[in-house]
């Protein structure tokens, strides 16, 4: 099977202000490795879409993304952001992260719907799904990691599911300091790629599939090698750029 070109996500989070948003992306441009063969993403906060923006000065190896959105397109949603609002901001929008799903209640329809109003405002949706710690212990994994990917990607269209990007986080190894483990990783990209397949019927070989959870520069290499897996969606080290700029390095191996 063709394997897409990976991607090299950077999850900023709740963090940093415009100007160390700002001197962040100029220090990441400067670190990256000439032409990455990994397509770099950088998802800082709302409040520094446009300055980061400004600091990567169009360069083309850096796509910069939200990492949430509201549903609706635009009205009495005081606080929100909608995706519409989003384009010619950015490229890329972050759905269902964890962090969204368990501190805010998102369900898998309300993912669906965030997801929708994405590739409608002509950006293209990341769908980040991943079992806990309590749905892994109790088998529930592969049931877990289909019914979230089937609720994100079944029903769309083949060009709408090509736009997508699947990155699989295990809820447990976010910010733990201990990935998953390499075997459990190929059988959720197996997983997530069979429901890829039927969503996009037959010919999403093009959509990747991203691992995140504790990614570091160590242990990038060999998370990377992980057959179905064609990138990364990096938290903590993607505050550090010498990390960060690592990680993207690795996928040079
Ligand atoms: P982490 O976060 O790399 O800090 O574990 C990953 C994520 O939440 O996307």
């Amino acid at each position: 099977m063709r394997t897409p070109r990976p991607l090299i996500a950077g999850n900023w989070k709740m963090n940093l202000s415009v100007t160390e948003g700002a001197a962040l992306a100029t220090d990441i441009l400067s670190r990256l490795p000439g032409l990455p063969s990994a397509e770099v993403l950088l998802l800082p906060p709302f409040t520094c879409l446009s300055a980061v923006g400004a600091a990567l000065l169009a360069d083309s190896r850096v796509a910069l993304g939200a990492q949430n959105c509201h549903w609706a397109e635009s009205g009495a949603v005081t606080g929100e952001i909608s995706a519409s609002m989003l384009s010619g901001l950015c490229q890329y929008v972050l759905v269902g992260h964890s962090e969204r799903r368990h501190l805010f209640h998102e369900t898998d329809a309300i993912v669906r719907t965030k997801l929708e109003s994405v590739l409608k405002a002509d950006l293209c949706p990341i769908l980040a799904v991943g079992e806990t710690d309590e749905e892994r212990r109790a088998g529930l994994t592969a049931e877990v990691l289909t019914r979230q990917a089937r609720a994100g990607l079944l029903g769309l269209t083949h060009e709408e599911v090509c736009r997508c990007t699947v990155a699989y986080e295990p809820v447990w190894a976010i910010g733990s300091g201990a990935a998953a483990d390499f075997t459990d990783i190929g059988e959720a990209a197996r997983i997530l790629r069979l429901v890829i397949e039927q969503a996009a019927r037959g010919e999403g070989y093009g959509v990747r599939i991203l691992y995140g959870g504790s990614v570091t520069a160590e242990s990038a290499p060999s998370l990377l090698g992980v057959e179905g897996i064609a990138g990364a969606l990096v938290g903590g080290a993607s505050l550090r750029a010498a990390d960060f700029c690592g990680i993207v390095a690795a996928s040079d191996r």
